[in-house]
């Protein structure tokens, strides 16, 4: 019954929760793991700092060797977030032969690899599960449920900032900028949100679930990237009439062997399962060739949610102490990577454009996309009484993105087509 002793990077909004399931609920993890579960130590940047949970006198320190190098630690957790100095603690916290939790998607997509080597070397774990998803555990899906299946699909809602935003500007009209001053005083924003709001953050997420799910290391480069910044009240309207709402999802496919990666703002069929998940709420779904289609949906951000992972992980990690299991990363990403050539990449498209209002456009626009091989399946032209311009909406047929940007670099030249509004990837 010697205790497992934990180092803790990290007492923000989810290191406080860790403090508080760790706490609260200490009889359930020492029933499941066999050994009390121990906060020896917490690095923070400010000792003086207020917390919001008490914490007994000598564990906080501002020197990070004092936990990271703490002969009595076994497990360091780390939630201080940022990647320079956390890679530096958890490759030196891996040498001495410490497992690590993290909840760190900015460090595990730029350098999972070399701290998973490191991890190997060393005979110890490392884990993830709040990385991706907050609270829903889609990694360990991933990595043990869908081991039997080889995978197709991975779609998601993985960031709750930009989800939460959406939510409130389609649901109550809310402008952009008071969301996201709302959800970064309820803590989901990263500490800068810009992470989040231009995609970065789901496409670090979507660089872990992909590297997972298809078994092939995917650098965060092989991700290609667009935020909800340009995402107009006027887009939403339009979605909402054409019965769509707008989700920034993050797409990875595989069709054989190739693959491609990209996370950004998609109108979704509202009658598609995914067009339903509002608020800071995440979902994950997986198409196994196998399993055929699967969803995974709970909260993505906040104190407890991401909490409830951290501390699933160390329970887990105990577990293989006690088993003297530790350290079996092996055979995780065993395959070549193949990415898609944008010719092998389709899907449907929405356009808007504002266009002349005379005889001929409409002709004009469509012989277009005939020219390169783009079918339409629908075309609407939409009244509007301040703009003396036409406005067309255009959903197209699925279609390679090759010709759509052929399609939309022909646009810029015709002097009928006065601006392409908006484009967006359509889904369900
Ligand atoms: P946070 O509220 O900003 O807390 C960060 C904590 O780390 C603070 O206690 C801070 O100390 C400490 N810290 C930061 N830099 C430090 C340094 N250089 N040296 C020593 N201490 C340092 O962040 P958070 O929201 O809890 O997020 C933590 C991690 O979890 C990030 O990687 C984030 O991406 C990830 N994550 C967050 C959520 C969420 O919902 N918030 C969900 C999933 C994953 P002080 O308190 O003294 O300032
Ligand atoms: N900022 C992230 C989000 C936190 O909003 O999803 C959870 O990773």
């Amino acid at each position: 019954m010697k205790p497992v002793k934990v180092g803790l990077l990290g007492l923000g909004t989810v290191g406080t929760g860790v403090v508080r399931i760790v706490e609260g609920h200490q009889e359930d993890l020492q029933s499941q793991v066999g050994s009390p579960i121990i906060i020896e130590k917490i690095l923070v940047q400010n000792i003086s700092k207020l917390r919001n949970v008490s914490i007994a006198e000598g564990k906080l320190t501002e020197d990070p060797w004092d936990v990271i190098r703490n002969p009595e630690i076994d497990v360091i957790v780390e939630v201080m977030g940022g990647i320079e100095h956390t890679k530096e603690y958890i490759l030196e916290a891996l040498s001495l032969g410490k497992h690590v939790v993290t909840a760190n998607k900015d460090l595990m997509a730029l350098h999972g690899p070399e701290i998973l080597a490191k991890a190997q070397k060393h005979r110890c774990d490392v884990m993830y599960e709040a990385s991706v998803a907050g609270g829903i555990p889609i990694i360990r899906t991933l990595v043990e449920g869908f081991s039997s299946d080889r995978i197709t699909k991975i779609m998601g809602i993985v960031n709750g900032t930009t989800n939460f935003i959406l939510t409130k500007m389609s649901q109550e009209g809310a402008s952009y900028a008071d969301v996201l001053k709302e959800a970064q005083e309820l803590g989901y924003a990263e500490s800068d949100p810009t992470s989040d709001v231009e995609g970065i953050d789901a496409a670090r997420k979507m660089t872990i679930l992909s590297t997972l799910g298809f078994r092939v290391n995917v650098a965060l480069d092989d991700v290609s990237a667009k935020g909800i910044s340009s995402v107009t009240k006027d887009d939403i309207l339009y979605a909402k009439r054409l019965g769509y709402v707008v989700k920034l999802l993050g797409i990875a496919e595989r069709q054989d062997d190739a693959i491609s990666i990209s996370v950004q703002p998609t109108m979704v069929k509202h009658s598609h399962p995914i067009a339903a998940v509002n608020g800071v709420f995440n979902a994950v779904y997986v198409y196994g060739e196998a399993v055929g289609e699967t969803m995974f949906y709970g909260p993505g951000a906040g104190e407890l949610p991401t909490a409830t992972s951290i501390v699933a992980d160390l329970v887990a990690v105990v577990k293989n102490l006690k088993l003297g299991v530790n350290g079996q990363h092996g055979g995780m990403a065993y395959k070549e990577k193949k990415l898609k050539t944008d010719e092998q990449i389709t899907s449907k498209y929405f356009m808007l454009l504002h266009v002349a209002d005379r005889a001929g456009v409409l002709a004009r626009i469509t012989q277009v996309f005939a020219e390169f091989e783009v079918s339409l399946e629908s075309v609407l032209q939409q009244p509007n009484a301040s703009n003396p311009e036409a406005e067309i909406i255009i959903i197209t047929h699925d279609a390679n993105k090759a010709a759509i940007s052929k399609v939309l670099h022909t646009f810029e030249t015709l002097d009928v087509v006065h601006k392409v509004k908006s484009v967006y990837r359509v889904e369900g």
